[in-house]
């Protein structure tokens, strides 16, 4: 059956209904629920066009080696201060180094083999995914349970040996590599299911399930994580849960504090805090695991969590568009957030340096709308029950926003290759980025009127001494602001900072959305943050780690810790 819809400046056209059969691994694995009626028309009638061919597969680069560019970094073993940026780090001279005892106690505790002390091992574990922090750890411990991880983090506080929670090591911000000496405590060897209540929807899991298992794992049931980033081949649930990670579906799902029910967690100490409710509904007193939720390791080490899962629906949509300027891009979203209404499931930008980059370091990936290169692009996925509906809500919503000149062009995925080729892009971006050279990151929140005003500015400051790149989360108010270079610079630094923070701040925005603080910006807090707050925050890091010995120098300014 055919079905053309025609709009006043342009058409696009609906063909035969198809069931979409095999489901292809691709990108990350990117799982796409049943497209039972899937677009086939590959003529360019100028308006959307259906994009036709598949994507080659696309691996998530797990931990390459690429060519360390580290700022900044002066990697002496029993070095006792770093320099970043302007900030000068000291090592706590409280803490302790690892002597032999230790070894033997770890080596009894969790068996020799996971006592990692192999050099080539601990340069991955000790450089993060950007290759721009990078610690000197000598050791490396992979417990298998709740009650080995309490018995060496008891070890560890008894002897005042500092340690750092790490998971997939896929943060942005320097939080999952040590500064120093400490200890590494990665926790990939607990990543058991524990239970999954296919009524309730309820997911209970170990810390090291990997995101994309738990994807898989629940897709075969018929449900979904309400969490999706980029990196899911490589972050574990645990360094999802402690960064509060917010992905791609956030516009939909919400946030991990609305999601997780429960968890269980090992202070500093050694003890076992078990909130690991499953439970909606729950206002027995203060609700603790929030404090966990988001704080990057610093107070205490992830072991179980619980997460809600919706279910997954039959019907999903993507489309990929263009928008001349950052003023429809913003419409756009207003108009989606009314005319898609409950179907919306993501709403992404990036602009044409973003799509430049992907199409210049990732080869096997092409832009959608390759008759010209616009200024931005926007990716819309809906997620419905009903098909017809669904696709008539969306058809309905691009002929105006084409009508109304919002969009220029626009192609609707017809498969879930197609799907997958789209997402692509937009989960490309950071490793294109990466590839490209050296990356100044910042990840903010700011009200979306005023959100690419920054990056305009960015650009103006740094004329053409650096790439500046702007995408993100559009739907939640979330820009991700890149600056790219061949090579990490202080001047380029010094254009950069802290004239974005003073930036964001002034606007009432976060300078961090999603990433969390790590070492990047435990300094900068307080231009998100008010004194009183970060105060409270310190008393309660003092509670619960009175020895400071988790995430030492990440998160909360040192001063504050240190008196
Ligand atoms: P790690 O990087 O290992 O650790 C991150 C922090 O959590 C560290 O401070 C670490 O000490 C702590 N931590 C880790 N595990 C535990 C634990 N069990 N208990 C206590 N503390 C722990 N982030 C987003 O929010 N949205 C995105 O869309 C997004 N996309 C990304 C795309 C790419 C390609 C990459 C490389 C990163 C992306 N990130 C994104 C950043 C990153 O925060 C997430 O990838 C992820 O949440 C980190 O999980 P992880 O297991 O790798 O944690
Ligand atoms: C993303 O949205 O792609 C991630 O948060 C990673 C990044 O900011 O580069
Ligand atoms: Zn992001």
């Amino acid at each position: 059956m055919e079905k053309r819809i025609a709009a006043a400046t342009a058409s696009y056209r609906l063909l035969t209904q198809k069931k979409y059969a095999s489901k292809k691994i691709l990108h990350h694995r990117r799982l796409i629920p049943n497209f039972n009626e899937v677009h086939r028309s590959c003529s360019n009638s100028g308006g959307f066009m259906p994009h036709c061919g598949s994507a080659p597969i696309q691996k998530f680069p797990r931990r390459d080696r690429q060519k360390s560019s580290l700022i900044n970094i002066q990697n002496i073993p029993g070095i006792q201060h770093r320099t970043f940026g302007s900030a000068i780090i000291q090592r706590n001279p409280l803490f302790s180094t690892l002597n032999h005892d230790d070894i033997i106690y770890f080596e009894k505790t969790l068996g020799v083999k996971n006592v990692i002390q192999d050099d080539e091992e601990l340069e991955t574990a000790n450089t993060d995914w950007m290759h721009k922090f990078k610690g000197s750890s000598k050791l490396m411990l992979l417990p298998e349970n709740t009650d080995q991880l309490s018995q060496i983090l008891k070890h560890c506080n008894s002897r005042h040996l500092a340690v750092v929670p790490q998971g997939g090591n896929t943060g942005l911000v320097g939080g999952s590599v040590p500064v120093f000496d400490e200890v590494i405590i990665n926790t990939r060897r607990m990543n058991n299911i524990i239970s999954f209540d296919e009524v309730s929807g309820v997911l209970v899991c170990e810390a090291g399930c990997i995101l994309e298992n738990l994807i898989t794992f629940l897709d075969q049931k018929g449900f979904i994580m309400p969490l999706d980033l980029g990196a899911k081949g490589s972050c574990q649930i645990g360094g999802n849960v402690s960064t509060n990670a917010g992905g791609l579906r956030l516009v939909r799902y919400g946030s991990l504090h609305g999601t997780v029910l429960g968890l269980e967690a090992v202070l500093a100490n050694g003890d076992v805090i078990d909130m690991l409710g499953t439970l909606r509904k729950d206002n027995t007193g203060y609700d603790l695991k929030h404090l966990f939720i988001g704080s990057e390791g610093s107070l205490g080490i992830i072991t179980k969590v619980s997460i809600l899962t919706p279910p997954k629906l039959s019907s999903v949509n993507i489309a990929f568009l263009a928008c001349q300027d950052y003023i429809s891009c913003q419409k756009l979203l207003f108009q989606a957030k009314r005319k898609l209404g409950e179907i919306l499931s993501a709403f992404e930008f990036l602009d044409a340096q973003a799509m430049n980059l992907v199409l210049n370091h990732l080869d096997t990936l092409r832009n959608p709308l390759p008759s010209s290169i616009y200024n931005f692009y926007v990716l819309i996925e809906t997620t419905g029950s009903n098909e017809s509906n669904d696709k008539e809500k969306l058809e309905g919503f691009l002929v105006e926003a084409m009508e109304s000149g919002l969009v220029s062009d626009g192609a609707i995925a017809q498969d879930s290759n197609q799907s997958a080729s789209f997402w692509n892009i937009r989960e490309g971006i950071p490793e294109a980025l990466q590839k490209a050279g050296a990356v100044y990151k910042y990840d903010l929140s700011i009200p979306v009127e005023k959100l690419y005003d920054l990056v305009e500015e960015m650009r103006i400051r740094l004329g053409g001494k650096a790439n500046v790149v702007g995408y993100g989360h559009l739907g939640d108010g979330n820009l991700h602001l890149n600056v790219s270079a061949p090579q990490y610079d202080d001047d380029i630094l010094g254009e950069i900072e802290p004239f974005v923070y003073e930036w964001t701040s002034k606007h009432h925005g976060s300078i961090s959305a999603e990433h969390g603080l790590g070492l990047m910006k435990a300094e900068k807090i307080y231009y998100s943050k008010s004194t009183g707050t970060v105060q409270m925050m310190a008393s309660i890091k003092k509670l619960l780690d009175p020895k400071g010995i988790l995430n030492p120098y990440k998160v909360i300014p040192q001063l504050l810790l240190s008196t």
